[in-house]
């Protein structure tokens, strides 16, 4: 059993296709052990407790400086033993110490397919904003290990998904996490869970 923590900040819709993915059987394997917020008022905090997950809010606004936030958000995850580590839109920088004890077992769902539209200051809109303002016919979604730097460790999985005219941030926004966030998360959790995905020499491999 892969025993999972998901770390988010917001709606946890991602959360959500996890949790029912577990529930219907395409998610083998999996046991999301406990969900991790920076804020108190995220739904995903309330998707958590109505699946009966152990959920917790580390907030920076508890701690005197971000060092204390980390080692707090660190042993919040540790205390949960986890195999894996999923970032389901966490706005919050990884501390480096988590990093180096989950080395390429922490997970992240970005809205574009990277390297395009990511790094610092590309998170939620911005992301779709951004593909809009610059006018790609195609974008989607990315599934890669987290590193130290921002969006950029092994892509593990991508979905493309094709901009109309006429999208709005918004509606761009919900076709990319219908058509790819919420299909190749859970599918990078089962196949992880299976024991069919490593990584070497900076790339993610995935086993037939
Ligand atoms: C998603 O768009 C995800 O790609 C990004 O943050 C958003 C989280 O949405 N990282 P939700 O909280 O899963 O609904």
């Amino acid at each position: 059993m892969l025993k999972t923590v998901v770390c988010v900040s917001g709606g946890g819709t991602n959360l959500q296709a996890l949790i029912d993915g577990i529930g219907q059987g395409t998610i083998r394997n999996v046991q999301i052990v406990r969900v991790i917020s920076n804020n108190r008022n995220a739904r995903a905090l309330e998707r958590a407790g109505e699946a009966g997950i152990d959920a917790v809010c580390v907030s920076p606004r508890d701690y005197g400086d971000r060092e204390q936030f980390n080692e707090a958000l660190l042993h919040r995850v540790e205390e949960a033993g986890p195999d894996l580590v999923v970032l389901a839109g966490f706005l919050v920088v990884i501390p480096p110490q988590l990093i180096r004890r989950y080395e390429n077992r922490i997970i992240n769902i970005h809205p574009s397919l990277i390297p395009s539209f990511c790094g610092k200051g590309y998170y939620g809109l911005k992301v779709h904003e951004a593909a809009l303002a610059r006018g790609v016919r195609v974008t989607g979604a990315t599934v890669h290990f987290v590193d130290e730097g921002t969006d950029t460790g092994p892509i593990l999985m991508q979905k493309a998904v094709a901009v109309r005219d006429g999208d709005t941030p918004e509606t761009l926004q919900r076709r990319v996490m219908e058509e790819a966030e919420w299909v190749i998360l859970p599918q990078c959790l089962d196949l992880i869970a299976a024991g069919r995905v490593t990584v070497a020499d900076g790339k993610a491999h995935i086993a037939e």
